[in-house]
């Protein structure tokens, strides 16, 4: 029996999960493909470096990583390696040559999944990337398959276990934000540059992959609306939870008419929502769908031998693919719905402001927000002495509009400062 023949590109926390899954399951891999599959190569950065008892020929590691895809033996790409340069390179040689690609790349797929899709049509092979959105959970592969009879109408999830694990710390104890860092940070869980996470580019790379799919639209990053969690205070969280609400850092794809709207950033929800009871590193996405309704995927997020799991099952398909000499359906962007700009999104808020404590304070800053079309729904006010704190939380109202609001609720003398400004979702 002919094997399936494997380059693996990067060997890091990922890539050595996928080594040791490709060896420790070889039996039952080989019985579930009908052909075993065999490592050909591992293309590195550093080959000489310490990969303590990988079971792996030491012969296999190189670091020409587009030598190693350009070989005529190979017949399956798996990409661990991440960034746009040079994976895209690997990649589109690979998939132009007929190879069939895995990979956990979201960035490169938020920034340039057409052209990937494009080299898949052009060398007849497969692109599977479970892996790259919400680590083992098994969530692209239903969206692209399971879910096609149905419109998808929603997706709301939390997608990064490292701003997951930091919110999560802030509710249960009241810690404020640099805390509640420094203990993921001490814990593994925030990279030494947690910036991807913390400002949510990680998490809007994996919406506009989720979007891309439950939409039939390309929908790349620079098209997902983008806040981060660093403004976040433990004023926020205690405000919260006074409301029955957490705050959680959300992904949000909506499909209204013909335009969808795609953006990240943290949001209060209430606590009998599916995603609030969803604490640590752990991620989970809720998809509303027409004939389906709603559905919640829950699991591990990232780490190495969960993501692993997810290129596994990714080469066990593809590997299938190529024995049956047929190949995945192509990318459906067949829609090509308007992306709808975030001015135009209509949610709740909930703003924070300090304000003077006197007389005519309270008409005016209500005035402000009627002068925008901003209807308020409850105003709670504690005070300090000469100033105050005013909790406004709004009804429905355009983006644009309440960003009216803010500027000029700024602009007022009366208001010392705009303490915070928070979506209210998931109502
Ligand atoms: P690591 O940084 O741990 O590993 C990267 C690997 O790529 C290393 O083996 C490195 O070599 C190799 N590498 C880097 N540059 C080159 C190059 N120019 N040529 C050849 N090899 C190179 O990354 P992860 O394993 O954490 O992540 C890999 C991918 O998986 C990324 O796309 C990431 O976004 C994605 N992902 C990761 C998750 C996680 O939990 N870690 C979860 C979901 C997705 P060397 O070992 O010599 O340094
Ligand atoms: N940094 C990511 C997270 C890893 O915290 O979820 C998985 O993509």
């Amino acid at each position: 029996m002919d094997p399936v023949r494997v380059a693996l590109l990067g060997c890091g926390t990922v890539g050595t999960e996928v080594v040791r899954l490709l060896h420790e399951q070889a039996a039952d891999l080989t019985a579930r493909i009908g052909a075993p599959l065999q490592l050909v190569g591992v293309a590195v950065r550093r080959p000489t470096r310490e990969r303590g008892d990988l079971p792996v020929d030491p012969a296999l590691f190189t670091t020409d990583a587009l030598g190693l895809v350009k070989r005529e033996d190979v017949d399956v790409v798996v990409e661990v390696v991440g960034g746009i340069e040079p994976s895209r390179t690997w990649l589109v040689e690979a998939l132009r040559a007929g190879k069939s690609v895995v990979t956990a790349n979201k960035a490169l797929l938020a920034e340039d999944g057409p052209t990937l899709h494009a080299a898949a049509v052009d060398g007849h092979a497969d692109l599977y990337y479970e892996a790259s959105v919400a680590g083992a959970i098994p969530l692209l592969r239903p969206l692209r398959e399971s879910l096609h009879g149905d419109r998808i109408t929603r997706v709301t999830g939390i997608v990064n276990g490292t701003t997951n694990f930091i919110l999560s710390a802030m509710d249960e104890s009241g810690a404020g934000f640099s805390e509640a860092l420094d203990e993921a940070t001490v814990l593994g869980y925030a990279e030494a540059d947690p910036t991807a996470d913390v400002e949510g580019f990680d998490a809007a790379a994996k919406a506009a992959i989720l979007a891309s799919l439950a939409f039939h639209t390309r929908v790349r990053a620079a098209d997902v609306y983008r806040e981060g969690i660093t403004e976040v205070s433990a004023a926020d969280v205690a405000s919260a939870k006074a409301m029955g609400c957490t705050i959680k850092l959300l992904c949000l794809a909506e499909r209204s008419g013909d335009a969808v709207s795609v953006r990240v950033h943290p949001a209060m929800i209430p606590r009998t929502h599916p995603l609030a009871s969803v604490g640590d590193a752990f991620n989970a996405v809720f998809v509303e769908a027409q004939a389906a309704g709603q559905l919640m995927f829950y699991g591990p997020g990232a780490g190495g031998a969960p993501t692993a799991s997810a290129v596994l099952g990714d080469i066990v398909a593809v590997a299938r693919n190529r024995l049956a000499g047929v190949r995945a359906a192509s990318e459906s962007a067949y829609a090509d719905l308007r992306i709808r700009p975030i001015g135009e999104v209509t949610t709740r808020y909930h703003i924070s402001l300090d304000v003077a404590d006197r007389a005519g304070v309270l008409a005016a800053v209500a005035g402000v927000f009627a002068d925008h079309g901003v209807s308020i729904a409850t105003v709670h006010q504690s005070g300090r002495g000469n100033e105050a704190v005013l909790v406004i939380v709004t009804h429905r109202a355009p983006d644009a509009a309440l960003a009216a609001t803010v500027a000029e609720l700024r602009g007022l003398d009366i208001v010392r400062s705009v303490a915070s400004v928070l979506r209210v979702e998931g109502e």
